[in-house]
């Protein structure tokens, strides 16, 4: 529906927002610049509702500015001009034509919300389970065996089913660009479909107030061609890389708390609470978007988590620096 129209109003919009965002420094998520098949629908419905509702106001502005000049005070003239009352047509004309456009209006919300709403055959879709936790996203690939963290990837053209539930509170998963926004309530299962149709980088947020790090749930979606797809999903299969050279911070790591938060498999850490951390390097950032992933934002978040991200529901092991150097040591092997 009004794909000219869109693309125009997108343009412009895309422009303005880039504008505020290389400002501001920041990657944000364009609504009308979308990439997936229910986002195209919502941000069409958008249009369609944003066209109507200008062009109420500017026939109702016209109308205005044309009443208010043409029937002016003129000089001279004491008289109230002549009253209109119970004129049949206009009545008719003013209650029909906007019982119309609420019905209209009315259908199309409708017919979107089914089709936004029907995930579709189950055969032939990738299924996510979503997790929304204070204050960070679990992503399970059931089929596939892969349990990963606050980074979504999937593959262009294949559509996606997640299946969205949350651990505490309620949050709300909302990636613009590519669907729309839905609830992650506790002991619910909700379920949003999205079919990318280009590979790119799509942030997010959680989008219900959870608690005193709400603005810290980035949603990071990473849209592959199938191929990188595979290689991504090979890759996450693998057990933790085993290396020699980090044993002592690996042993580190086993004998302190962090095994009863976090999984790394093929260890004995297999803590459910906090993010898998099997690939931990393979994501851009800790902290679900926090501070970018390397090694110095590495021993300072273990350092003191609480300090990057106040509230954070990770304690500081209190280990001594060396203890800290060995560990991240490890951690960074865990490509
Ligand atoms: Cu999770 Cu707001």
């Amino acid at each position: 529906m009004l794909p000219s129209i869109r693309v125009a109003v997108a343009a412009a919009l895309v422009g303005l927002t880039a504008t505020i965002a290389r400002a501001a420094d920041v990657q944000t998520p364009a609504i009308f610049d979308t990439a997936a098949a229910p986002a195209d629908a919502i941000a069409d419905y958008a249009v369609l509702v944003i066209g109507i509702c200008l062009a109420i106001f500017v026939v109702v502005a016209t109308l205005l500015a044309i009443a208010v000049v043409r029937f002016r005070a003129r000089e001279g003239e004491t008289r109230e001009p002549p009253q209109v009352y119970g004129s049949n047509q206009i009545e008719l004309a003013w209650t029909v034509v906007p019982v119309l456009i609420v019905v209209i209006l009315g259908l199309v919300t409708a017919r979107n919300i089914v089709a936004l709403q029907d995930v579709g055959p189950e055969e032939g879709v990738l299924r996510v389970r979503a997790v929304g936790h204070q204050w960070w996203w679990e992503f399970h690939y059931p089929d596939h065996g892969v349990v990963t963290a606050n980074e979504l990837h999937l593959p262009v053209g294949t559509r996606a089913v997640l299946d969205l539930e949350s651990a505490d509170v309620i949050h709300s998963f909302w990636v613009p660009q590519l669907a729309g926004k839905i609830d992650l309530i506790p002991n619910r299962t909700n379920h949003l479909w999205m079919e990318p149709a280009r590979p790119g980088h799509f942030v997010g947020q959680c989008a219900e107030y959870c608690g005193t790090q709400h603005a810290h749930m980035l949603l990071s979606v990473v849209v592959q061609s199938p191929d990188d797809f595979e290689g991504w999903i090979a890759n996450q299969q693998r057990d933790a890389v085993d290396d020699p050279a980090v044993r002592e911070g690996r042993e580190i790591f086993e004998r302190t708390a962090c095994v009863s938060c976090h999984v790394v498999r093929g260890t004995p850490a297999d803590g459910r609470f906090g993010p898998d951390l099997t690939h931990l390097m393979s994501r851009a950032t800790i902290g679900s978007g926090v501070a970018p992933n390397g090694r110095d934002e590495l021993i300072a978040w273990i350092t003191s988590p609480d300090h990057l991200k106040p509230g954070v529901r990770m304690p500081a092991m209190n280990l001594d620096e060396p203890s800290i150097e060995k560990l991240v040591d490890y951690l960074v092997t865990l490509r």
